[in-house]
């Protein structure tokens, strides 16, 4: 019977318990002067003081049109390795894990500095109008090498592993999506061409950073758009990705193009909890990978059922600790209750960001 406060072993790191923070954009990047590190580290180290066995870090972008906006952080130019190693140093003391979220935004890129248009896989335009150039083979492998000379730099910063981020309708999880991917070449068609991409990036990381070091990948299980991956896609570019060494899966859905494909539904009942938890079971029957559940957990006693249901090895968390950055700490400490969070999303909008523990905040009214 695995436990929810019980050492454990996840795609490649030894964890002090089976609770991550998953990648949670935090708004923090001072663009004027090329730091992030001050701003976060009171919020890591809210969490890593709290019993947070590994955090990964909000969405970085891999190269000068990968961002959503002028806030997330930059992974290239010479500051990004001095700083990232400060925040590595300082979760580390606390004896907490920092694993970085590489991403390019694709289509939903807000900021882009190269010049140019937005990315993705087909000429289009995004939810807002703007126009979205479909990639040719050479800004593919562009992309890829990005993507591991930023992996390159989170190892030499002191990070404990790079996760890819292939979900959200962002540029990998578009290549997936039949929503998105209407290609004709090598790059879209079935599942092999929409895939082409996140194993090439996969395979580029994977060459630049060594067999060693812990590379994990989010992706979608469900984009909640029609179309979308089916289940059976789904689990074979897992089991690929498995096959190729992927170490740890973190199972997740949506494409957030509307609200009915957020990443981040409302979670109302205890039956919600665990919201793509049985397709990242269905993954973990088979994968040598560890397999982390993310969406929804909210209840203790929940969390350790879906624990038990099968090999999934760890729960992340998102909304819950930005409402209650202690919440893992006071489960620790034996006080069981339900996480406060309604799940209203309006962490999104850093202005309306729950207030801290113990105060009212409009949410609660909710
Ligand atoms: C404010 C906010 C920022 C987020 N930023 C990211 C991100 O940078 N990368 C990512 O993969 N997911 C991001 N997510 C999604 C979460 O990691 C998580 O998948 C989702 O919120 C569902 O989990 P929860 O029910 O525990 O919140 C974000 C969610 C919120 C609310």
């Amino acid at each position: 019977m695995k436990k929810m406060f019980e050492p454990s072993s996840v795609g490649g790191l030894s964890l002090r318990n089976r609770f991550i923070r998953s990648a949670t954009f935090e708004y923090v990047y001072d663009n004027e002067n090329n730091t992030f590190a001050d701003k976060l580290l009171p919020m890591y180290e809210k969490l890593a003081s709290n019993g947070v066995a590994a955090i990964i870090t909000g969405m970085v972008g891999v190269d000068e049109n990968s961002r959503a906006a002028s806030v997330m952080v930059k992974a290239y130019g010479s500051s990004f390795v001095p700083e990232l190693a400060k925040v590595v140093a300082a979760v580390h003391v606390l004896g907490t894990k920092l694993i970085v979220q590489i991403n390019h935004c694709g289509q939903k890129a807000g900021q882009i500095d190269g010049g140019g248009s937005l990315l993705g896989p087909c000429d289009t335009k995004n939810a807002q109008g703007s126009p979205v150039k479909g990639m040719n083979p050479e800004q593919i492998r562009s992309v890829a090498a990005s993507f591991a000379e930023t992996a390159v730099r989170c190892k030499e910063a002191g990070a404990d592993a790079v996760q890819i981020h292939a979900a959200h309708g962002y540029l990998l999880s578009e290549f997936l999506n039949p929503y998105f991917n209407k290609r004709a070449d090598e790059y879209g068609r079935g599942i092999e061409g929409r895939a082409r991409i996140v194993f090439e990036v996969y395979d580029a990381v994977r060459e630049a950073v060594g067999k060693d070091y812990p590379v994990w990948i989010k992706i979608n299980s469900r984009d909640l758009t029609e179309p979308s991956i089916t289940p059976e896609e789904f689990r074979w570019v897992c089991a690929e990705l498995d096959k190729r060494g992927i170490d740890a899966i973190e199972v997740s859905g949506g494409a957030a193009v509307s609200p009915e494909s957020a990443s981040t539904p409302f979670i109302k009942k205890e039956e919600d909890e665990g919201f793509f938890g049985r397709e990242a079971l269905e993954v973990a029957e088979t994968a040598s990978a560890s397999v982390i559940s993310v969406c929804g957990y909210r209840t203790p006693a929940v969390i350790e059922q879906w624990l038990n249901k099968g090999k999934i090895d760890a729960i992340s968390m998102c909304r819950p600790l930005i409402s209650e950055p202690d919440l893992i700490g006071c489960w620790e400490r034996g006080d069981m209750r339900k996480a406060r969070c309604v799940s209203c999303s309006k962490c999104f909008t850093p202005e309306l960001k729950c207030i801290p523990f113990g105060e009212k905040s409009e949410n609660d009214k909710l």
